[in-house]
């Protein structure tokens, strides 16, 4: 894989993948990956459906750790750590490393419980009521329900739904958020809502967005990942990534042409 000259060499690495491949039973899903994830930037994954987008996603916050047939290969580092390693905490990690879902999935409980609710059982000993407020307003929803905390959260709008589980997420301050199409069931304007909200959040957060919007991708990734199938002879599709670099240069000028092919819709 290709990778641009700007991205490892000037900002601290966040996640990193060096040579990971990634098993479901005996079904080879992701081969070969190699891929730092740099710090306080937005990196995006791109590619064809069954690629492995989710997959790497996952790896990144042990989340494949709760499927019995994953088995990985290889070496991912948080912050230089082996992120597999025997005395790691995959609880955790998951509280570092937090994970916004392609379908808003709000718990049953009121929009104030909904960010309360994590924190308390993560030990948050802090004053509840201005987490809450901060977190709120750091998902860019306080405005709309600073007077219906009381409320259930799945009486929100889908869009307002996936903010409060933007909110969620950052009130057990974590490090990195992932999020998996988190735009994917929401309407025009609560998209750009949500990609406004991921501008401001690089600033504290290392976050990785997996997009099938092309468009998406462009206007929020500093950096985009462009992952691919091949057909092996045994007729199984294995993922494996073509190249990461600043995202101008994967949509104007990128080194493969199979990467050309997909931002321009040219493919398949
Ligand atoms: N729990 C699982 N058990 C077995 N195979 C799986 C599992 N999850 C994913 N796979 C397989 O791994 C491959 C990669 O899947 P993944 O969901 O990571 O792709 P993706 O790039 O996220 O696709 P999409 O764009 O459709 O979401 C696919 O062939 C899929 O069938
Ligand atoms: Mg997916």
């Amino acid at each position: 894989m290709v990778y641009g000259q700007q991205t490892a060499s000037q900002t601290e690495t966040v996640l990193k993948a060096e040579n990971v491949n990634v098993y479901y039973g005996n079904f080879l899903a992701l081969k070969g990956i190699y891929l730092d994830i740099p710090k306080n930037k937005v990196t995006a994954f791109i590619g064809p459906s069954g690629c492995g987008k989710s997959t790497l996603l996952r790896c990144y916050n042990r989340l494949n750790d709760l499927i019995p047939i994953f088995r990985l290969e290889g070496l991912i580092t948080y912050h230089n750590n082996d992120l597999y390693a025997k005395d790691i905490d995959p609880v955790q990690v998951r509280r570092r490393i937090g994970m916004v879902f392609q379908r808003p999935n709000p718990f049953p409980k009121s929009i104030y419980e909904n960010i309360a609710f994590g924190a308390r059982i993560n030990g948050y000993k802090g004053d509840m009521d201005e987490l809450v407020e901060r977190s709120l307003k750091q998902a860019a929803l306080w405005d709309e329900v600073k007077d219906k905390l009381k409320q259930s959260g799945l009486a929100l709008s889908g869009g307002q739904q996936q903010r409060l589980c933007i909110a969620r997420a950052i009130a057990l301050q974590p490090d990195v958020v992932l999020m998996d199409e988190p735009c994917s069931a929401l309407d025009p304007i609560s998209t750009l809502k949500v990609e406004e909200l991921i501008h401001q959040l690089k600033e504290n957060y290392t976050i990785v967005i997996v997009t099938h919007n092309m468009q998406q991708a462009s206007r929020v990734a500093d950096l985009t990942a462009f992952f691919n199938v091949t057909a092996t002879e045994k007729g199984n599709r294995q993922g494996y990534l073509v190249e990461c670099d600043r995202t101008e240069v994967i949509f104007q000028n990128p080194k493969q042409e199979a990467t050309m092919e997909y931002v321009s819709g040219r493919f398949g």
